[in-house]
């Protein structure tokens, strides 16, 4: 049996309240606390599934990790050279950014080590991390089609190496970056686009050096890490089911408490302004190296763009939620040079269409987009979200402007990313019911 959500239709979404916290800031902030001397204290943390992986993987390895309250963690970190041997297969479940990032940090043990996922990581194309670790005298087997599982060979001695990404990839950065750590010399990596530089400033935070010139991001291998006291603000990719939920439910004012605001991240918000959306971006501040504000969102006419290119890398995982927008917006919405979004839990762009075409709007998919044709109100449904947590709460959303009931089926994996949604949805005025 897998959890269904039954939404009613209509209604508003009002309050006050606070996402949980960032996914990619709970997975580094394992990982760097790991790998750092003395201990780590992270407040905030996002306790999903995908980040939950990543602590039992380090557990694994001989790290002392205790959570002894919600959203905190302690780790007593073992330094760069501490890990030791996994007795079995690391299970990274249905986190890419697990497995790719653990990919740079097991290049450069002494010891061998396994990573396999879910159905749906099974499917995800590895050799984007794979093959430039390859570079720096990786050696890491996939399966046949450059899929999990991986089987990492340890021992190899490493060498920095220049990458110039093909990708605009932060997972592939950040495996890049990581296993410059044991490497010899220097590792730079340069970005087509811009994309999430948590990797970097935590990095820096956790005392190790590193320097950005544009797009290129160079460090040195041999140096050390000292464990520190990490917040993590409230996750900007959880926070835009309620942007859009806010905009296109009919009398909406909502506060969002303490987002991360990170300028790499904030494409969502942009791109639904450009939209018509009523958003505020209210007493910004910043807290352990990060940008945090708190977000004001009322409900607005929306109306169809063509989205800019350039904001495609820092709302990546915010497309299903902004295809539900241009669904109840008027005129068309274009979106184009986003294939990635083709591999991420799901094929977003595809699933997407199908769910949008079964509550009545008029979709054209695209090798690398969507086309979507507003309708204002949408007809009722049932969708299945294939298993993508993002899916599933973002047709959530689109309940409020349908007229009749939306279910989704296939909700299990909403737990990877935001695990109380239909409480905190709830709370805010969505008439969700989970079976
Ligand atoms: C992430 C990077 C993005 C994003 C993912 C998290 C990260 O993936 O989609 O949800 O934490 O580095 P890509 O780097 O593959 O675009």
């Amino acid at each position: 049996m897998t959890t269904t959500f039954s939404v009613e239709p209509g209604g508003s979404l009002r309050g006050d309240l606070r996402v949980p916290g960032d996914k990619s800031i709970s997975h580094r902030s394992i990982m760097f606390g790991a790998l750092a001397e003395g201990r780590t204290r992270v407040s905030g943390f996002l306790d999903g599934e995908d980040c939950l992986a990543t602590l039992s993987a380090f557990q694994a390895m001989g790290v002392p990790i205790e959570r002894p309250e919600r959203h905190t963690v302690t780790i007593d970190g073992v330094g760069l050279h501490g890990l030791r041997e996994p007795q079995a297969p690391l299970d990274m479940g249905n986190s890419g950014t697990a497995m790719r990032l653990m990919c740079g940090v097991l290049a450069g043990q002494p010891f061998d080590s396994v990573l396999v996922g879910d159905a749906s990581l099974g499917r995800r194309p590895m050799r984007r991390v794979t093959g430039p670790l390859a570079e720096m005298g990786a050696r890491i087997d996939t399966g046949e089609h450059g899929t999990p599982p991986l089987h990492v060979h340890g021992g190899q001695r490493l060498r920095g190496h220049r990458h110039t990404l093909p990708v605009a990839s932060a997972q592939v950065k950040s495996a890049l970056l990581l296993a410059g750590l044991w490497s010899e010399g220097e590792t730079c990596v340069t970005e087509p686009a811009p994309t999430r530089d948590h990797t970097e400033r935590m990095l820096l935070g956790f005392g190790y050096d590193l320097h950005r010139d544009g797009r290129r991001i160079c460090l040195q291998g041999g140096g050390r890490l000292r464990g520190r006291a990490v917040e993590v603000p409230a996750d900007i990719s959880s926070a835009a089911f309620f942007l859009v939920g806010g905009s296109i439910g009919e009398g909406s004012d909502l506060l969002l408490r303490h987002v991360g605001v990170n300028p790499t991240r904030t494409g969502a918000i942009d791109i639904l302004r450009l939209m018509g959306a009523s958003i505020e971006v209210l007493e910004p501040r910043e807290i352990g190296g990060e940008p945090v504000a708190d977000l004001r969102v009322r409900s607005a006419l929306l109306r169809g763009v063509r989205i800019p290119p350039q904001l495609v890398p820092s709302a990546i995982d915010e497309f299903p939620a902004l295809f539900v927008a241009a669904a109840c917006a008027e005129g068309e919405t274009v979106l184009a040079g986003a294939e990635e979004l083709r591999v991420k839990e799901s094929d977003r762009i595809q699933v997407m269409a199908d769910g949008l075409s079964g509550l009545g709007v008029r979709c054209e998919v695209l090798p690398d987009g969507i086309r979507i044709q507003g309708r204002g109100v949408l007809e009722p449904g049932t969708i299945s979200s294939d298993g993508d947590h993002r899916v599933a709460m973002s047709f959530a959303m689109a309940a409020l402007r349908a007229r009749g009931a939306i279910v989704i089926r296939d909700c299990d994996n909403v737990a990877t990313s935001f695990p109380d949604f239909p409480g905190l949805a709830a709370r805010a005025g969505l008439e969700i019911r989970v079976t």
